[in-house]
């Protein structure tokens, strides 16, 4: 046999180094590359020994016998999915330790079982009683859920072999599970890779839904979820702040549907309530006119979402003057404050800048930027935005407002909720809705509305 190779690799993305560094090339983290042992067996000999069997090889228009999506009753998971769960599907769920994973997790497998399905409940962290406890708390005591504790994932796979495979599996989470016959710690990228792998192939022959769950870890001291990505068909993360009540399922990616759609939950006393309506949520209390706040009119996924930007600007006597955002991209906030320098002459580059999207909302488009524009100048010269206003449109770096993709929904979710006037992009067909519609062409037509004199 030969003789075990070091090789070294990257908890958090799983790179491989044959020396061991300090960061990781690959994903930038720190302080994530342990050592590992591998055994390798000689150089890959050729395959010539034995004959294999064939492939059936199908056309694309060969008829399928696809099963039907597993619809879980919680429709903003179903949502995030891109229309439930698909049979025999392999799903992670990432999110950080004590985001609200297992609670989610739980309420499904508890609506799917209420429903008479077959779900089996594997967790490796808590213990049963402990479940049996949470389950009652959300008024899931009553659900035909078959739970199970167990972290060697020989006794799992031996146990779900038996009798007639299981609709859906919950294993939570991935990194408490260990094989056996891989010589590492539970949590290291080996064994999570090797478990998973294991998992997967369990779902994709028995046509289970394997739903696996993955923490998030800043510190690399277990694999995190980034390891297994390519090798699940779909990756879900729960995000959220945990001074907030709002969780977002995000899909990052997705074998059978697209990856722009988000479910939005609550976290209660009584575990995650779905949040059907989530501009209502987000917009709590928008009524209160402040300079500096400012309604941004979103999409997240096909969904308009109203949500209040807040921008607060102090001049600043620093050599370098603070920014620093929450919600927002760091590098999209630089942007906009050099623009707002260079078009419309504002001179906040001696200013301390903060900025904060409210509700623990995490927004990317860029149709932000001019509601983020009209937050700074709005706080910059203490003037608040005109009465019940929503604002949107993306600006680039010549000053000029570009025009955005589905106003029509921006505009019609404003109305309803109570909205009369938008300041958004000038539009080459024209919008129709009850809604005033102030179109701004240039960064500096929106600066005049804050500085009349200048
Ligand atoms: P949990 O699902 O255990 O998180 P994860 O599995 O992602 O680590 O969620 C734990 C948190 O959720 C805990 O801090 C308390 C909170 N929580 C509620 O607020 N209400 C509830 O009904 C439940 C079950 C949990
Ligand atoms: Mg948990």
């Amino acid at each position: 046999m030969a003789k075990p190779q070091k090789s070294f690799t990257c908890n958090a993305c799983g790179a491989v180094y044959s020396r061991w560094q300090g960061k990781c090339d690959d994903c930038g983290d720190w302080n994530t590359i342990a050592e590992q042992t591998a055994s390798v067996s000689g150089a890959p000999k050729g395959l010539s020994r034995k004959k294999g069997s064939q492939v059936a090889l199908v056309s694309l228009d060969e008829p399928i016998d696809e099963a039907p999506r597993l619809l879980s009753n919680i429709s903003e998971l179903d949502r995030a999915l891109g229309g439930g769960l698909v049979p025999g599907s392999a799903i992670l769920i990432g999110g950080d330790p004590g985001i609200g994973k297992s609670t989610l997790l739980l309420q499904v497998m508890g609506a799917l079982a209420l429903k008479g399905e077959d779900c089996v409940y594997i967790s490796g962290e808590e213990a049963t009683a402990q479940i049996q406890m949470r389950a009652n708390r959300l008024g899931l005591g009553g659900a035909p859920l078959k739970l199970g504790c167990e972290t060697s994932l020989r006794n799992i796979l031996t146990t779900l072999d038996e009798g007639p495979s299981p609709k859906v599996v919950v294993i939570d989470s991935i990194q408490t599970m260990f094989a056996d016959h891989v010589e590492a710690a539970p949590g290291t990228v080996s064994q999570v890779r090797v478990c998973s792998h294991e998992l997967i192939n369990f779902a994709k022959k028995r046509g289970t839904i394997m739903l696996l769950v993955g923490h998030v870890t800043k510190d690399g001291q277990i694999a995190g979820p980034r390891v297994l990505e390519h090798m699940v068909d779909t990756v879900l993360y729960f995000e959220g702040d945990r001074g907030h009540q709002f969780r977002i399922l995000r899909a990052v990616k997705n074998r059978f549907g697209g990856t722009d759609e988000i479910g939005v939950f609550e976290m209660t006393g009584a575990g995650l309530k779905e949040v059907s309506n989530p501009s209502e949520l987000f917009l709590a209390d928008h009524n209160i006119r402040e300079p500096g706040t400012c309604v941004f009119a979103g999409i997240e996924g096909s969904r308009p979402l109203l949500v209040e930007i807040q921008a607060l600007v102090a001049r600043s006597s620093a050599a370098n003057p603070r920014r620093a955002v929450v919600g927002w991209d760091t590098g999209r906030l630089a942007m906009v404050l050099a623009v707002l320098d260079a078009r419309a002459g504002l001179g906040l580059a001696g200013c301390d800048v903060y900025l904060n999207v409210a509700g623990g909302l995490k927004i990317s488009e860029p149709a932000a930027d001019l509601a983020v524009a009209a937050a700074l100048m709005s706080s910059l010269s203490q003037t608040p935005l005109p009465d019940e206003t929503v604002v949107f449109g993306e600006i680039s770096l010549s000053g000029d407002v570009r025009s955005v993709a589905q106003s029509n929904n921006r505009l019609k979710e404003a109305a309803k909720l109570g909205f009369s006037r938008a300041i958004m992009p000038k539009s080459k067909k024209g919008v129709k809705s009850e809604i005033e519609q102030q179109s701004v062409s240039r960064i500096s037509d929106l600066a005049s509305h804050f500085f009349p004199d200048s």
